[in-house]
């Protein structure tokens, strides 16, 4: 095996909805930054392929994972063939900068997800370091269908430990959703409804929007509130008010 790389075991594995599961592993990952990555491998024809998957666990915490099956997809497709006590190539360095060290303090902190980019957000609720940066956290999730808005018991528990810090607003495209918005989260954002089921405006002066998933919502979603909040992307060198992790 090449330098790095486990084989970790599958500990539990929950289907949400027909291709999306969350997989936890029987190894533990502390030395991490809730909001980063590692990347999980697959052996195909003697090559090896990775790609990287946000941790949705907090560190301390058994591996996790929640993961789309992209039709055709070279380790998706190999990655839903696994079951409990299986195992899966996983290469334990963390990385990426989708993390609050490089966010800037907001009264505000969004977090918007669509499909599985809401793991990193889990990972941050789970960790709890939100809840000391920000007076409040407000999280998106913009999905297809109502089956695909997954930990929504748990994500009701961290607001029912943190009261009144935690708004969730769920935002499904494809069917009508009792207790979720119809439509895209661009479009929710743009006719108003999105800030008024999280119950606070969306601005430059009070909010700091991170953002993670499909690259089409990232364009859109980030040209919206640079064009109408005249928001811009948070640089290192130039702090400003938009995180963004693209997923592919
Ligand atoms: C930093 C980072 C974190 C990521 N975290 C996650 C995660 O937590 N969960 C997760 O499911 N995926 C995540 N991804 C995407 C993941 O790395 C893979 O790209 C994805 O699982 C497809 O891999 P594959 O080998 O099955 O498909 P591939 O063989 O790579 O081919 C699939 C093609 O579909 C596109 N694609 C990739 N992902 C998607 C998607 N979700 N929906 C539609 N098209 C897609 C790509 O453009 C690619 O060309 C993350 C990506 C990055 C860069
Ligand atoms: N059974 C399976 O194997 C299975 C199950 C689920 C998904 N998949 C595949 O997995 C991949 C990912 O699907 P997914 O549903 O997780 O993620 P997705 O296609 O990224 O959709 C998630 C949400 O993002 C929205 N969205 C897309 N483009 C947007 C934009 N420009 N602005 C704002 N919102 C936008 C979607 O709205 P719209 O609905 O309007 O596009 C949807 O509400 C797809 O290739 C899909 O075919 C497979």
């Amino acid at each position: 095996m090449s330098v790095g790389w486990i084989e970790a075991p599958i500990a539990r594995v929950h289907a949400w909805a027909d291709g999306l599961i969350s997989v936890v592993f029987d190894h533990r990952l502390d030395d991490f930054e809730a909001g980063q990555f590692v990347n999980l491998g697959v052996d195909v024809d003697g090559r090896r392929t990775k790609r990287a998957y946000s941790l949705a666990s907090a560190p301390g915490e058994d591996a996790e994972f929640f993961v789309v099956r992209v039709d055709d997809g070279v380790l998706t497709t190999r990655l839903f063939e696994r079951a409990v006590g299986d195992t899966v190539l996983l290469l334990p360095r963390a990385a990426g900068f989708f993390t609050l060290r490089w966010v800037p303090d907001a009264e505000v902190l969004w977090m918007v997800g669509t499909g599985t980019g809401l793991a990193p957000f889990l990972s941050m609720l789970r960790a709890g370091e939100v809840f000391e940066r920000f007076g409040h956290v407000v999280l998106v999730h913009g999905v297809r269908q109502a089956a695909h808005l997954a930990y929504q018991h748990e994500i009701m528990a961290h607001a029912e430990a943190h009261p009144g810090r935690l708004s969730y607003v769920p935002v499904v495209s494809r069917e009508v959703a009792p207790g979720a918005l119809r439509g895209r989260v661009t479009t929710a954002f743009d006719d108003g409804r999105l800030e008024q089921a999280a119950g606070r405006p969306l601005n430059a002066e009070t909010g700091h929007v991170m953002m993670c998933g499909n690259p089409a919502m990232l364009d859109d979603l980030q040209a919206l509130l640079e064009a109408r909040r005249g928001m811009r992307v948070n640089r290192r060198k130039t702090p400003g008010h938009i995180t963004v992790e693209r997923y592919w």
